[in-house]
């Protein structure tokens, strides 16, 4: 009696088994927080040391760092597609492309904080976590501790990068709203997303070439003050409804903003991300590997 209840157990144990070994097979693994706790327990402290230091000595390339992020995520997932240099066997890669070059900024900076967890821990840290973690530090100092916010980790690093990637999914600065939210969708994140997130334009800079012509030229409900500032500063040369209102929700009420704002970024920082067998860990954040 006991034998024979005991061989379906052992076929249920078998089969757990089996999924756990499926499971641990699984070519995803979910990002989490600490993921270097083992591995390189300094990575995180090191990436914010030398971001207090870049930003202390410039503002901007906490900027640099958002941008580049939003630039990663849209194109490949988060996997440092963004930073990889051209090569023969691959002469237009993504930093190329017309939405980062010239504007995109910050891949001294990448290098430097690269080039220090290189020192510490030897080919651990992914250049993908690399600008993840920057972001988060950023984004910290920069509110003054404001927008403080745990950064998930265990990205890794893609192979491919193409300067007709970046055309496809990030939208231009002269796209309405429709299209911008639409850009959004297809990446997982909503309208709130997209509002919130584009309040990261309140730091860093922006070439006149970007916005004066459909922004400042023609009427619109930019705050007048603003309007004038900005006309002031460029040579001569509209967000309705439900997202306006999400606008004053998000300028007005303390905290608002800021506790939208870290949701949004660990979600932006989580799209299309490769993990666990997939990619690798990049010796240089401006090349892949090769064995
Ligand atoms: C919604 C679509 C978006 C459009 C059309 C857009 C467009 C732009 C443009 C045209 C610039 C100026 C580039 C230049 O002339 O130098 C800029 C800068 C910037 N963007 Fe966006 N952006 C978008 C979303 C985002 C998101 C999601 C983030 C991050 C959360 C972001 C963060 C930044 C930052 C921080 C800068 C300043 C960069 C610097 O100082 O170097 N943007 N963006
Ligand atoms: C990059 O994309 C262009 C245009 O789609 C294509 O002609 C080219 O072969 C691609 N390069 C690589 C390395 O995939
Ligand atoms: C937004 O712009 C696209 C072209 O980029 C156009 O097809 C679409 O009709 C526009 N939508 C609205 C609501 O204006």
């Amino acid at each position: 009696m006991a034998a024979v209840a005991a061989k379906p157990n052992v076929l249920v144990a078998c089969a757990l088994l089996l999924l756990a070994v499926g499971c641990q097979a699984s070519p995803f693994w979910p990002l989490e927080i600490g993921y270097y706790h083992d591995k390189c327990p300094q990575a995180e402290a090191v990436v914010k040391g030398v971001m207090e230091k870049a930003i202390s000595q410039n503002p901007g390339n906490g900027a640099a760092m958002i941008r580049m992020l939003f630039h990663d995520c849209f194109v490949e997932g988060c996997d440092a597609s963004v930073l990889l240099d051209p090569t023969r066997f691959s002469p237009t890669p993504e930093k190329l492309s017309p939405p980062n070059d010239p504007t995109l900024r910050g891949f001294k900076l990448i290098d430097a904080i690269k080039d220090a967890l290189e020192a510490a821990c030897p080919g651990v840290v992914s250049c993908a976590d690399i600008v993840a973690f920057a972001v988060r530090d950023a984004s910290c100092i920069l509110s003054r501790g404001k927008v403080n916010f745990q950064m998930p980790s265990g990205r890794r690093d893609g192979t491919f990068s193409n300067a007709s990637e970046p055309l496809k999914f990030l939208a231009p600065p002269t796209s309405n709203l429709s299209d911008l939210v639409v850009s959004f969708v297809i990446k997982g994140l909503n309208t709130e997303d997209l509002v919130v997130l584009s309040g990261a334009h309140t730091i860093g800079r922006s070439h006149c070439s970007s916005f004066v012509s459909d922004r400042l030229n023609t009427p619109s409900d930019i705050n007048g003050g603003l309007a004038a500032f900005l006309q002031g500063q460029c040579p001569a040369d509209a967000t309705p409804g439900e997202t306006a209102r999400m606008v004053v929700e998000n300028a007005k009420i303390p905290g608002w903003w800021e506790d939208r704002f870290e949701k949004a970024m660990v979600k932006m920082a989580g799209i299309e991300v490769k993990t666990g067998y997939q990619g690798q860990i990049r010796k240089s954040c401006r090349a892949i590997n090769h064995y």
